[in-house]
């Protein structure tokens, strides 16, 4: 068992399809004049169908070019998450909670730095993918279940305001607007 698989195991067993099916159908309610959270289960979709497109990627080149949108998608919403989101979900979901967050994130990047590294053809290449998608579905159930929802719950309507402008802030750092909006 990876050290990925031990994280995601320790946590709670893998959420079903159903599981993530039915956080992401309260998370979208939950989004509704929050812009920090419609953004965030934005990039989460986004970052879903990545992972889609690089399965589906039949040559090395495509694959490749896929795996470097992803991680740098993952990247600049970790990145805004860590910076922004994780100290917050820290004292208004729990310290557990966040420090979890924070490892799952630097576990992601690791492997994904090793995905970057293999041959595109081989079947390392795909088992090491599939793995990581996997573990990056279970870190987003985990985000749109609780650790963000108790964010909407716990947090003063000022600091999900700052939290919404300085979520945007820290992303576009990254990524840039990427011609992607996120008006209402
Ligand atoms: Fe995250
Ligand atoms: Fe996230």
């Amino acid at each position: 068992m990876s050290f990925l698989d031990k994280i995601a195991a320790a946590v709670a067993p893998a959420a079903s399809d159903e599981d993530r099916a039915e956080a992401r159908r309260r998370v979208e309610a939950l989004s509704a004049g929050e812009d920090w959270l419609r953004m965030i289960v934005d990039q989460h979709r986004q970052i879903e169908a990545l992972f889609r497109e690089a399965k589906a990627s039949a040559n090395p080149e495509q694959r490749q070019a896929v795996v470097r949108k992803l991680a740098t998608e993952l990247t600049g919403h970790a990145n805004a998450e860590e910076a922004v989101v994780y100290p917050i979900v820290s004292e208004d979901s729990g310290k557990t909670h966040a420090v979890m967050a924070y490892e799952e994130h630097a576990m992601t990047k690791v492997q994904l730095s090793k995905l970057e590294r293999m041959d595109p053809l081989s079947k390392d290449w795909s088992d090491k993918l599939e793995h990581i998608q996997s573990a990056v579905q279970q870190h987003i159930y985990q985000e749109e279940d609780s650790w963000l929802p108790d964010l909407v719950e716990n947090t003063s309507p000022a600091g999900r305001a700052l939290l919404s402008a300085r979520y945007r802030e820290e992303y576009e750092r990254y990524c840039g607007t990427g011609g992607r909006t996120f008006t209402a």
